[in-house]
C-alpha cells in the first residue's frame, strides 16, 4: 500500500463490537444517514472488518448480491435499493498516480455511494469529504472499535446524528460475515 495519513484528528465516536455481526449492525444504522454522493473511507488493519463492515452497509441499503472483498478486482459496484454501491480497495495500489485510473470523481455521483477500504492512504486524492470508519483490534479476537469522524463538510451537518447512532437490532445471525482477503 502506499502509506498512512501523517496526522490523525480525534474521531468524534466510538463504538465497541464483540463480533462482525455487532459490527455490522453500527454498518446498518450507518447506511440509514447515507446520501447520494457520500463517500465513506474504511482504515484498519488486515483483518480488523472492513469488508465484514461493507457487507452489512450494503445490505441494508438493498444489496443482495454477495459483496465479496475487492482487493485483488480495485472496485466492485453493487445495485442497491435506490443507491449503487461502489466498494472500492485501494491496499494494493503501489503509486498515488493509480488512483487517477479508478475514477473516483466519476464514481461519486448522484446516484451512488461510494466505499474505499484502506481509502486514508490515498487521502489526498479523494475527491471530496468523508466520513472516516476506523476499525481498530481490540483485545479478544472478535473485539473491535469503530471510530467515525467527519472530514469536510459533507457528513459535518450529519454530526449529531453520528453522536446519536445507535446500532441497529441484529438476530445473531452471522450470514455473510465470510471475506476473503
Ligand atoms: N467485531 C468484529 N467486527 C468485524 N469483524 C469481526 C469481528 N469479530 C470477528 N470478525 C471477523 O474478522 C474478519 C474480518 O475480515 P475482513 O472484514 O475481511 O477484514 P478487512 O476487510 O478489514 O481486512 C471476518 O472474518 C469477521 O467475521
Ligand atoms: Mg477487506
Amino acid at each position: 500500500m502506499i502509506g498512512h495519513p501523517s496526522t490523525e484528528q480525534p474521531g468524534i465516536r466510538s463504538l465497541a463490537t464483540t463480533s462482525a455481526a455487532e459490527t455490522q449492525a453500527v454498518a446498518i444504522a450507518l447506511a440509514g444517514l447515507v446520501r447520494a454522493g457520500d463517500l465513506l473511507v474504511l482504515c484498519g488493519d488486515l483483518g480488523a472488518g472492513k469488508t465484514a463492515f461493507v457487507q452489512g452497509f450494503g445490505r441494508a441499503l438493498g444489496v443482495t448480491a454477495p459483496i465479496t472483498s475487492p482487493t485483488f478486482t480495485l472496485a466492485n459496484r453493487y445495485h442497491g435499493e435506490e443507491l449503487t454501491v461502489h466498494h472500492l480497495d485501494v491496499y494494493r495500489l503501489a503509486h498515488i498516480d493509480e488512483v487517477r485510473d479508478l475514477g473516483l470523481h466519476e464514481l461519486v455521483d448522484d446516484w451512488s455511494v461510494t466505499v474505499i477500504e484502506w481509502g486514508d492512504a490515498i487521502a489526498g486524492a479523494l475527491p471530496g469529504g468523508y466520513l472516516e470508519v476506523r476499525l481498530t483490534l481490540g483485545d479478544g479476537p472478535d473485539d473491535r472499535v469503530v471510530g467515525l469522524r467527519t472530514v469536510g463538510v459533507e457528513w459535518s451537518d450529519r454530526e449529531v446524528a453520528l453522536l446519536a447512532l445507535e446500532p441497529a437490532a441484529t438476530d445473531g445471525d452471522p450470514d455473510g460475515t465470510d471475506t476473503a482477503c
